[in-house]
């Protein structure tokens, strides 16, 4: 079976010996699919690495500026995350943004969430690709999604990039759940970890918080299991 494990040897494109100096890792959330589940997981996993003590950036290139709102509700006393919002149009003005951040300030880890209509924009997503050491590529279980991102994922190998599908919303009791995961793994890596369709999940948007932050909230390993997987696809 083809999971994200070994991504970052085979792809040589997370470099944990090589850099003279730590460099931040950037984490892209890209799927041509609407509400698949990208600025759920980009926050869930932004606030994970903030718990463990990384610097994080989150970058929000999504017009609805989801992302934003759930910031802008972020409890004070909860650990700190840097919000960029730039439109997905400016990704090279995000990037110049965010470098400059790291150099002044340090950075761990940044995490782009990005419009479900990124593959109308191949200049941005190129830039966006080529900038990132992970692509995670969220998809429901529902077949629909799944054909759309095998496309996306088409794109996505065709530009040289170290990416992994990650099903979101799933439930896994669902013969579709297997269906999904049997189909998705012909296109490409598959993050070994799902994120199940739980209600808890829900209170994340609601409160500015991550799943982590909620006390006794269901679906803290499903996340857990995303993070630890995307840390070793990008040699942390
Ligand atoms: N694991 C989950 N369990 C329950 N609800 C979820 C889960 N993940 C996402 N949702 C809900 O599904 C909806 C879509 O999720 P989300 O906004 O993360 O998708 P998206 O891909 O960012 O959407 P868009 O393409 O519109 O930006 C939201 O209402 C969100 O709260
Ligand atoms: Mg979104």
């Amino acid at each position: 079976m083809a999971e994200i494990s070994s991504l970052a040897e085979a792809r040589g494109k997370s470099r944990p010996h090589a850099d003279p100096v730590p460099r931040a890792r950037w984490l892209l959330l890209a799927s041509a699919k609407g509400g698949s589940g990208k600025t759920t997981t980009a926050l869930n996993l932004a606030v994970l690495a903030a718990n463990k003590g990384l610097k994080v950036a989150l970058v929000d290139m999504d017009s609805q500026e989801t992302a934003t709102k759930w910031h802008m509700r972020r409890p004070e006393e909860a650990p700190r995350i840097r919000l960029f919002t730039v439109p997905l149009e400016k990704a090279d003005r995000a990037i110049q943004q965010v470098d400059l951040a790291e150099k002044t300030d340090g950075l761990d880890v940044v995490v782009i969430d990005t419009p479900p209509s990124i593959d109308e924009h191949p200049i941005q997503a190129r830039l966006l690709v080529e900038r990132s050491d992970f692509v995670l590529v969220p998809t429901t279980q529902g077949l629909a999604d799944v054909e759309s991102v095998r496309e996306w994922m088409g794109f996505l190998r065709r530009e040289g990039a170290n990416a992994a599908f990650v099903l979101t919303r799933t439930q896994r009791t669902y013969g579709s759940f297997q269906e999904a995961r049997s189909l998705l793994l012909k296109s490409g890596q598959l993050c070994p970890m799902d994120i199940r369709q739980l209600e808890d999940v829900q209170s994340t948007h609601k409160f500015g918080v991550g799943i982590c932050e909620i006390r006794r909230a269901k679906g803290v390993e499903d996340f857990e299991g995303v993070w630890d997987a995307v840390c070793h696809s990008m040699g942390m």
